[in-house]
């Protein structure tokens, strides 16, 4: 029996934190979350309006520099941006050295730690300037990687960027062009992409965001921490999750098989729940569920896609789960990922694909809080403490008298 007490008599008071539920590790001026209410804003601006009528590259402006820019910013920042998209050379040779049915995920964690190699006069984190080609880098070069990762996933040759397509076009350009034919980027998917991307761009201190800081404290590069950030992206309760709904939905198969995963995620006794519902924060509606929502009837309408079932059964379930008593209870609600998967599917990408395109879209998010975190004069080293529950002194024992 460890006597904790006696362990702890000289350490002075701390919290025991579990999942860090109520221990603020930073201040922050970026992401804002009100989950009672169902709100998230990024720098003060509500995600609708950012979703309805910004872009993905002027989120991240507004992230990185916290404003909104003019036109002439926005124009300069673009030009910045693209003048980076491509990756050295020597990169490709990476990929070839994974096996073809590497999750792109590993892919991601791999070549992604991998830039540090490659752009060392942007790993200097004291020097502004460095910090500020180490952001561009990174947002600029991740749809290049991600779609590289899809490619030689699939048994493509690698598509080179088009500077001449805005940031979403030249993304599903990279990924679904092919030699020999020709492939014209339909807009309104790539500004259904370009909204995904903007919904998933930063949301404040989660698992993935906490991980980029806590690299970052330790003044490790720039490259090197937004790797961490997608190897803990990566867990099925973080970025994995609207993956998790889709084979749900699927799994569920019709409408009226509705009922019964119903009665089996009220009961206790049973461990299934119903992916894609509930949140640590949101405690009403995910906001950015309901603009997914909207964006999945666009783009299946855009497709043609009249009647697909498991849009159907997202649909009733939703309707189902709402008026139930247990639900409304528990305050579970749909979050992002109940019909990002859907909508993702729809747009041509395949399910191992999904959090690669999240781990894309979050970048941002994760220089801009890697950012604040360096620029900021009170930050130390990140130091999480512990509640020892092991053994007390002992003595060492020689192995011949071990029992
Ligand atoms: N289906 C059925 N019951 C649920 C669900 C669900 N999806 N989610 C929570 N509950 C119940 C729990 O059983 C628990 O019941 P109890 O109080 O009787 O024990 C209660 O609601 C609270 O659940 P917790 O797990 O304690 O809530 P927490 O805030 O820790 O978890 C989480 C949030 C992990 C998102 C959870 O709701 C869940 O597992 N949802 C399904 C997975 C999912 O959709 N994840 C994506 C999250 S969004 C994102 O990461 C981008």
């Amino acid at each position: 029996v460890v006597n904790i007490s006696s362990l702890y008599k000289d350490t002075g008071m701390f919290t025991y934190d579990p999942g860090f539920t109520s221990t603020a590790s930073c201040e922050s001026k970026i992401t804002y979350i009100d989950g009672d209410e169902g709100t998230l804003l990024y720098r003060g601006y509500p995600i609708e309006q950012l979703a309805d009528h910004g872009d993905f590259l002027e989120t991240c402006y507004l992230l990185l520099y916290g404003e909104l820019p003019t036109k002439a910013q926005k124009d300069d920042f673009v030009n910045r941006v693209t003048y980076h998209t491509m990756i050295h050379e020597q990169m490709n040779r990476f990929f070839a050295g994974f096996r073809r049915d590497a999750h792109p995920m590993a892919i991601m964690c791999g070549t992604v730690g991998a830039l540090s190699a490659f752009y060392h006069d942007s790993t200097d984190i004291t020097d502004p300037h460095q910090r500020m080609v180490a952001s561009l880098r990174m947002i600029a070069k991740m749809p290049t990687i991600a779609a590289m990762a899809y490619k030689y996933h699939v048994g493509q040759p690698f598509v080179y960027p088009r500077n001449n397509l805005d940031y979403s076009s030249n993304f599903l350009h990279m990924c679904f062009a092919v030699p020999c034919e020709e492939y014209k980027v339909n807009p309104v998917l790539a500004r259904a992409m370009d909204r995904i991307f903007i919904l998933h761009a930063d949301h404040e201190q989660n698992a993935s965001t906490s991980t980029v800081r806590l690299a970052g404290s330790s003044g490790a590069n720039p490259f090197a921490c937004i790797a961490a950030g997608i190897a803990c992206l990566w867990g099925p309760a973080h970025g994995g999750a609207n993956e998790a709904a889709l084979s749900m939905l699927a799994e569920i198969g019709s409408v009226d098989q509705i009922p019964e995963y119903v009665a089996r995620a009220k009961d206790k006794n049973d461990p299934f729940r119903l992916m894609g519902f509930g949140h640590r924060v949101y405690k009403n509606y995910d906001p950015r569920a309901k603009i997914m929502q909207k964006t999945c009837h666009e783009v299946l309408g855009e497709l043609g896609i009249k009647d697909d079932p498991l849009l159907d059964i997202a649909m009733e379930l939703e309707k189902i789960a709402l008026n139930d008593e247990y639900f409304i209870e528990k305050k579970l609600y749909p979050n992002i990922d109940f019909y990002s998967g859907i909508t993702l599917r729809a747009l041509g990408f395949p399910t191992n694909m999904f959090t690669v395109l999240f781990a894309l879209a979050r970048t941002v998010g994760w220089i801009a809080q890697w950012k604040e975190m360096v620029e900021d004069p009170s930050q130390r080293i990140g130091r999480p403490r512990q509640l020892y529950t092991g053994a007390t002194r002992r003595d060492y024992t020689p192995i011949d008298q071990r029992r």
